[in-house]
């Protein structure tokens, strides 16, 4: 099958905090990818700003050097390279002060009418200040739109505070608060499957389904990022916004077309919806852990306290918790969350488990009736996995087997699965906000994270420590068991 490739129109981006770690691994790389598709049509500019002082030179060795780093050799022709580094150029700009700007200005001045996107990838604490000096130095223009990174704030209250600051300067429908789940191919699939189906709507409820899970497993530690990541913690860096978003797609009532406020306003009741934490449901339903040393892809790691050099953190790089949507839909149906980092592999999925079967009429001797299971796998190996109960081929009596019927993407269609800020990077260019999450859905989301941080910081227990490598606190395990169920781990049967 053939990817369909329409070109967007011609733009400006501006990429704050270019020279970091996002724009090196991921902008600089999906850009290129679009750019080699035929998506990005001449006269398009790319330009890094940092605070740091660059020519335009070195600006275009950094990305060369990038592009060989994270884009692979057969996926990068010599002449698209060339053609991609000629649209960078570089500014150096002092985000929270007043340096720089009246030369970025510049920069775009000759093109004032041209779609405008200002690509935010700094920590939160600078989007109110680079927002505002956008505005003030006359370089927003009215066909602009703002890119924000996750996390938005580190609670309800300083996310309130960085959005009304964004706030003052772009209206709502120019504001792309990104979150890359939303761009993986699967997690759209997820929508494809649930409303581009008969099948599955209609035992999409508590009648049907028993319980929910939703795992997102890393093998990768702290990663250089430790001194971010130990002010945010795992159930801020990915339950509050990737994993809730997640749950939000399998949750939401079906929206009346893909348009973005039908999609979000749908989102936005899910997560109003969600039972709210109370200090006692902080300490049943939810388990925190640290790694400590262990072996992760191969070889020995070092634990999070001797990564980060401070043995009095309490910050955690796992969570699973247990969370209820009082909703006609899903009451009685528990959805159980978790992430970590160096767990034993890396797999992301959302397992929807049915209920058993209610008579059978089989012998003892068919063997056990194991519940069907649909399983979305977001990577590796993206696909969808429905399983069911069949007979045993052969003779020997009526045997049953549990197996999938299993759609692997790579197999199915032979092309390259395009990174989530490739697909993301275009729609803010196209305008489309559909795969974008809404100021009063960041804002509910951390209303129902709140009460989790609270119970933590007023608990005298530290995270639980695990093995890196594992599959995190056996309290995790215990979390599931004492609601009767279990964690289905590398999908077997
Ligand atoms: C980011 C988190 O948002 O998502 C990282 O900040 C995490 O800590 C990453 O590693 C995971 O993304 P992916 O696409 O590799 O699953």
């Amino acid at each position: 099958m053939v990817a369909r490739v329409i070109a967007v129109e011609p733009f400006d981006l501006v990429v704050f905090g270019a020279t970091g770690d996002l724009a090196a691994r991921k902008l600089i790389p999906a850009l290129f990818h679009r750019d080699e598709a035929g998506q990005i049509p001449p006269g398009a500019r790319i330009v890094g700003t940092s605070r740091r002082q660059i020519s335009n030179d070195g600006f275009r060795d950094m990305a060369r050097g990038w592009l060989e780093n994270f884009v692979k050799s057969e996926e990068r022709p010599a002449d698209v390279v060339e053609r991609f580094l000629a649209r960078l150029s570089y500014v150096a700009v002092q985000a929270d002060g007043e340096a720089g700007w009246p030369d970025l200005e510049a920069a775009l001045a000759d093109q004032p009418k041209r779609i405008r996107v200002f690509y935010l990838a700094t920590g939160p604490d600078l989007f109110g200040p680079i927002c505002t000096a956008l505005g003030r130095f006359g370089v927003a223009n009215g066909n602009s739109r703002v890119v924000v990174e996750k996390p938005i704030g580190k609670s309800l209250e300083s996310a309130t505070h960085v959005n009304d600051q964004i706030g003052a300067v772009f209206p709502e429908d120019r504001v792309y608060r990104i979150d890359h789940y939303l761009g993986k191919e699967t997690v759209q699939n997820l929508m494809a499957l649930r409303f581009g189906n008969a099948l599955f709507e209609p035992l999409w409820n508590a009648a049907h389904i028993d319980h929910v899970q939703i795992t997102v497993a890393e093998t990768l530690g702290v990663e250089g990022r430790a001194g971010y990541y130990d002010t945010a913690g795992a159930l801020r860096d990915m339950v509050q916004n990737h994993m809730l978003q997640l749950l939000c797609l399998v949750a939401m009532e079906p929206p009346t077309s893909l348009a973005a406020d039908a999609v979000r306003d749908e989102k936005l009741k899910v997560l109003k919806s969600l039972v709210p934490f109370t200090a006692q449901t902080v300490q049943d339903n939810t388990v925190r852990g640290q790694y400590r040393a262990g072996a992760s892809a191969g070889g020995p790691v070092a634990g999070y306290l001797e990564e980060l050099g401070n043995p009095a953190s309490r910050t955690e790089t796992f969570v699973a918790l247990r969370a209820d949507i009082a909703n006609w839909r899903w009451a009685g149906v528990p959805f159980f969350l978790r992430t970590g980092k160096r767990l034993s592999s890396r797999v992301s999925e959302i397992v929807v488990a049915f209920r058993p079967i209610p008579h059978s009429v089989f012998d003892k001797s068919a063997g056990p009736l194991d519940a069907n299971r649909l399983v979305i796998r977001l990577q590796p190996d993206e696909g969808v996995k429905l399983w069911l109960m069949i007979k045993d081929p052969g003779p020997g009596g009526m045997r049953l087997a549990h197996v999938p019927l299993d759609m692997s993407f790579a197999r199915m269609f032979n092309v390259r699965n395009p990174d989530a800020y490739e697909r993301l990077l275009m729609d803010v260019v196209r305008g489309n906000q559909t795969l974008f999450m809404r100021r009063d859905e960041v804002e509910a989301a951390w209303t129902w994270i709140d009460p989790i941080l609270d119970g933590w910081s007023n608990s005298s227990d530290a995270p639980k420590g695990y093995t890196s490598g594992t599959w995190g606190p056996t309290a995790a395990i215990a979390l599931i068991e004492r609601a009767g169920r279990t964690w289905y781990e590398d999908d077997a049967g």
